[in-house]
């Protein structure tokens, strides 16, 4: 099967696992979470956990997934959340996103803050829940990715790395007497990146192989290849915002450089970001190569972070 039809397949299992993922609530919260759930996405987190779970059992289709689905929607939940804070007016101020009117645009400023937090306690409670069984040893590994996905969301992850990018941008609100952020140099940015977007990208592959079973010294391997296409995925990001059009990229490109943010294409320019995403490809599939995993498929996928255009 070629990669393109193998994402598809995944993506379109995703889809209607999502489907059931919104919990019987107050409607007026249903459908703020539904319209960015449903609402489009490359599905890139929840479709590398299902390939994390295959690599490691060395096995594709269903079987694999039904212990991996979980994950894979709760990635994506908690990826939503953060996009529609992320597009708050007290964040980046964007309008557009997934080719849509963002979620507070539709549902209001206070509505768009609930969605978001609803997608993100209730990507907890589907961990917390599923798969259902009886099995101690499944239990084991459903906590295990439950703490892989709750510290990549959190202040040490994906949180942190939102204030940090927030905490240098220049409209920023600070408290008179604060000092202005610093400049950030190349080991600042690459935390910022590493944290804002590389924990839940990390999480997605750590939390998918161990809800596979998977091995220690494959978990090793895993670890590696993951912080390198979850940098190069923000490269990626940080250069299409420059080089993108908003009608490919489904948000307003430009944004970064128009609001002063610290990205790779301003610190390295447009050429050496990416060759730097080319050195993460590279070392992405160096971790995969020895691995004890059917790592084909991962390493497609690294192909893919780097190459996309969307
Ligand atoms: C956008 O993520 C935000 C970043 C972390 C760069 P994606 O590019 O994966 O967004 P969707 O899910 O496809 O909309
Ligand atoms: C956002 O980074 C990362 C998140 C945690 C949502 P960006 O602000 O660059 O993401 P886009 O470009 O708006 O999707
Ligand atoms: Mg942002
Ligand atoms: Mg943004
Ligand atoms: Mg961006």
């Amino acid at each position: 099967m070629s990669l393109p039809a193998y994402l598809d397949e995944r993506r379109q299992a995703v889809e209607t696992a999502l489907t059931t993922c919104i919990p019987d609530a107050p409607p007026v919260i249903v459908d703020a979470m539904r319209y960015s759930l449903l609402g489009g996405g490359k599905r890139l987190r929840p479709v590398l956990a299902l390939s994390a779970c295959e690599a490691v059992q060395r096995r594709e289709g269903p079987d694999a997934w039904a212990m991996a689905m979980p994950v894979a929607c709760a990635v994506e939940m908690i990826h939503t959340y953060s996009l529609i804070h992320d597009d708050l007016p007290a964040m980046d101020d964007d309008s557009l996103r997934r080719g849509r009117p963002t979620s507070h645009v539709v549902h209001g400023e206070g509505m768009a803050i609930l969605a978001g937090d609803g997608l993100q306690a209730e990507a907890f409670a589907l961990l917390a829940r599923e798969p259902v069984s009886d099995d101690p040893r499944i239990a084991v590994r459903k906590l295990a990715a439950l703490q892989t996905m709750a510290e990549a969301a959190g202040a040490a992850g994906m949180v942190g790395g939102q204030a940090l990018d927030l905490a240098a941008d220049p409209k920023h609100a600070r408290p008179q007497q604060a000092p202005p952020a610093p400049v950030m140099d190349a080991q600042a940015l690459a935390d910022m990146h590493a944290r804002k977007t590389g924990a839940l990208i990390r999480a997605s592959v750590i939390a998918g192989a161990i809800m596979g079973g998977a091995t220690d010294p494959a978990l090793a391997a895993l670890d590696r290849y993951a912080r390198e296409i979850g940098l190069a995925f923000q490269i990626v990001d940080d250069i299409l915002d420059v080089e993108g059009a908003s009608a490919d990229l489904g948000k307003t490109a430009g944004k970064d450089a128009a609001s002063g943010k610290p990205t790779y294409v301003g610190l390295y320019g447009l050429d050496r970001s990416r060759e730097l995403a080319a050195g993460c490809l590279h070392r992405a599939e160096a971790a995969l190569a020895d691995a004890p995993l059917d790592g084909a498929r991962l390493a497609g996928i690294a192909r893919w972070i780097v190459d996309r255009r969307t």
